[in-house]
């Protein structure tokens, strides 16, 4: 299985019922990406996609990223026979599966539950396949904190501001961006807070969802600028021009990379033996104590994953 705390910085979604597009992003240098057979995908073309989606991922040629299939919401007629062609035909050739529009624990139980009987049926390692969901809606946000408890196989929580802003009646035809009228601050600061801390409290990742402005790359940049900044692991990716941006954005920048990685160093020999047994100390011009060093660990674990 995924080290669930593995790099997720960009997540590429890709429409499963499209060979074209599947193939184009093998190419594409994301740390994840997701076949959707969900709202990227026709209601006459879901079946198709399936097979197309199972094939794909038989097929390989995805590196080392994150293999993601979203599957259609547990209201949908498509959601049980997705979970079970997909698995029964590639189980073993993904990493993860995606659940929309989750507005309860007891959806999460019951993916949990049939990806088990599956693993069982195929003989794949238990445990092996992980869990995402979708936090999509305001019954999804007030119940966040039960969803992300509700099972071992959960890697992260992501945010779909598309369907949430049209859920809680939010007045706005952009995605990510602020809702006319709105000049008092961030209109999705509360969501995001919510969903990182309830992914934090669980030890999950948390990741925004898509920019749809394909050609404003600055736009882009200033949406997921403020989600890294809160400390989310990353964004999707709906294009090729946006994958640079966004794995840059969610890697740190490299002097802050190596100011962390100095002062885990700093700290360390300070707490040594050699050092003194010191809990505090100045490194240059900055006092550094066990807080310091848990947030310069966060920083040079995003660095070192990101390889810098
Ligand atoms: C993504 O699924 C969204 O609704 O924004
Ligand atoms: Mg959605």
């Amino acid at each position: 299985m995924v080290d669930p705390q593995r790099s997720r910085r960009s997540c590429l979604a890709v429409p499963g019922s499209s060979t074209k597009m599947i193939d184009k992003a093998r190419g594409l240098a994301t740390d994840q990406f997701f076949l959707d057979l969900e709202d990227a995908v026709a209601p006459l073309a879901k079946e198709q996609a399936r097979e197309t989606v199972v094939a794909a991922l038989n097929e390989g040629g995805w590196g080392d990223r994150i293999r993601t299939v979203r599957i259609n919401d547990l209201e949908s007629r498509w959601a049980y026979r997705d979970v079970v062609d997909v698995l029964e035909g590639a189980g073993g050739s993904l990493d993860t599966v995606m659940l929309p529009k989750v507005t309860g624990a007891d959806q999460v139980h019951w993916l949990d539950l049939t990806v088990t009987q599956i693993e069982r049926a195929l003989g794949l390692p238990a445990g092996g396949i992980g869990i995402e969901v979708q936090i999509e809606d305001a019954r999804g946000l007030t119940a966040v904190d039960s969803i992300a408890a509700a099972s071992n196989r959960l890697e992260a929580l992501i945010f779909g501001p598309a369907d949430f802003m049209a859920s809680i009646n939010m007045p706005s035809l952009v995605v990510g961006e602020q809702p006319p009228g709105y000049d008092v601050g961030d209109a999705y600061h509360h969501v995001l807070m919510r969903l990182l801390t309830a992914a934090r409290a669980n030890g999950l990742q948390a990741v925004d969802g898509p920019y749809l402005q394909i050609r404003d790359v600055e736009g882009l940049r200033r949406v997921a600028g403020r989600a890294a900044a809160l400390g989310l692991d990353g964004k999707w990716v709906l294009h090729p021009d946006q994958v640079d941006a966004v794995n840059e954005v969610f890697s740190p920048r490299q002097r802050d990379y190596d100011r962390a990685e100095n002062i885990l160093d700093a700290y360390a020999w300070y707490t040594s033996e050699a050092g003194g047994k010191r809990g505090a100390a100045m490194l240059g011009d900055e006092m550094i104590d066990e807080a310091s060093r848990k947030m310069a660990l966060v920083v040079a674990a995003k660095g070192r994953a990101a390889g810098l």
